[in-house]
């Protein structure tokens, strides 16, 4: 019986650091947004994950993927795979951008810096949010050598936003998303229930959260206050005072946005413009008459029109319109790299996506971040090995049909 024992029994060292050891045990997005819910004050967590109004558009985001099935092919030597492409002319390790999400240090105190230095290791483009909490320079500095975007809103002060491409510009950021799908704050009923402000203000529930959540409230505690750290003393809050999201979207945000902006963004940006938020064909085509070079499919993760559509299901008749005038991303409800070979296949060129690497930093900071994106990369290459496909050019549209 002891032989027997001996045979079978096997221990691993115990892991002293407890990011490591819970992260050991992670094995998906699913499992990382349950760790990051444990670590987190309910009233952040709800910001990160929440929605709009019913949060359908949120659901069916993720679960259009799951309508689709593969048509796996065998037998066609699949020992060396290929997962590298270029996106705007430069080399990705692998077709997936970090879209910019505004408020990250709510998550981890070194917020957007550990998502950059991560996507700077797995060579993948990152994006920095007008609403970040760290600076245009910082990032820059923590990322050097990676690919960087940013994304801006049309302030109603438009210098403001010229002056923060200008920065973006000269800190060696390669393209700019343009959100053009926020004139007004989505109602996010989740933050509306909690009273979420941003910052979160002090009230006798936040206490008692940040009490059961000790090392998040210990993390927050010891860094400097969270600020907008490129509109601070600006045209922003200082950072002193809470406002909701909505508020400050309200009294900052230019509704008067137009078609007519692209020529004013050209005027001052003469990178690649991504449209962040198309969601007709007719929007998609209206981008490439316009010369835009990108267009980012999304309907802000659900967080601002419920009952969107949802971005996976309008790639193939975007591209079938638009062909190749001009890169297509397919932003959001992307969780697994089966994902990422569904969206290719239907014509996207690219995937992106916000709350899987913000709940991974929250889960386990920055190697929460790390941990995501090799899954990603090995599930890519796993599903193409199953898929029968070595590169990212032979995934095609024989690769997948709908299953309704
Ligand atoms: C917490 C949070 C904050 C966000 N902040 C911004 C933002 O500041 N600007 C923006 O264009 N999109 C923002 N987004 C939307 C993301 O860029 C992206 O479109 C969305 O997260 C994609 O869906 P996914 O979360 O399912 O990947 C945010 C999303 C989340 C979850």
């Amino acid at each position: 019986m002891w032989k027997t024992f001996r045979s079978v029994a096997q221990f691993d060292s115990f892991e002293f650091d407890r990011t490591t050891r819970r992260l050991k045990r992670v094995a998906s997005v699913d499992d990382l947004r349950r760790l990051a819910k444990r670590n987190l004050p309910a009233g952040v967590f709800d910001y990160i994950d929440g929605g709009a109004e019913d949060e359908r558009s949120l659901a069916t985001n993720s679960t259009h993927f799951g309508d689709l099935e593969f048509r796996p092919r065998v037998m066609r030597d699949v020992s060396d795979l290929d997962t590298s492409t270029t996106i705007f002319g430069k080399p990705a390790s692998m077709p997936v951008v970090l879209s910019p999400t505004g408020f990250t240090r709510i998550a981890h105190s070194q917020g957007e810096l550990a998502v950059t230095r991560a996507a700077g290791r797995a060579g993948v483009p990152w994006s920095l949010s007008t609403m970040g909490t760290r600076s245009i320079e910082e990032c820059a500095a923590a990322n050097p050598d990676g690919e960087k975007w940013f994304q801006i809103y049309t302030w109603k002060d438009r210098k403001l936003v010229e002056d923060l491409v200008g920065r973006a510009k000269e800190a060696g950021y390669g393209a700019v998303w343009l959100t053009v799908d926020t004139a007004v704050l989505g109602r996010r009923e989740r933050d509306v229930r909690r009273g979420m402000t941003l910052p979160p203000k002090l009230g006798p529930k936040t206490l008692i959260d940040g009490a059961i959540h000790p090392a998040w409230t210990w993390d927050f505690l010891r860094a400097e206050p969270i600020t907008f750290a490129n509109i601070v003393g600006q045209h922003a809050e200082d950072g002193s005072t809470a406002i909701t999201l909505a508020d400050h979207v309200a009294r900052q945000f230019d509704q008067a946005l137009s078609w007519d902006d692209i020529e004013w963004l050209r005027s001052f940006w003469d990178g690649p413009i991504v449209l962040k938020g198309i969601q007709t064909v007719a929007d998609a085509e209206q981008a490439v008459a316009m010369g835009v070079e990108g267009i980012g499919l999304s309907n802000h993760g659900g967080r601002q029109l419920d009952d969107a559509p949802s971005p996976v299901s309008l790639i193939e008749p975007v591209k079938q319109a638009v062909g190749d005038q001009a890169t297509v991303i397919c932003d959001g409800g992307i969780r697994r790299g089966s994902d990422i070979v569904k969206a290719l296949a239907l014509g996207a060129d690219a995937v992106s996506l916000g709350r899987p690497y913000f709940l991974a930093l929250g889960a386990g900071g920055e190697a929460g971040v790390d941990w995501l994106l090799d899954f990603l990369r090995t599930g890519l290459e796993r599903t193409m090995a199953l898929t029968g496909c070595r590169s990212l050019a032979e995934i095609d549209r024989s690769l997948v049909d709908w299953k309704r």
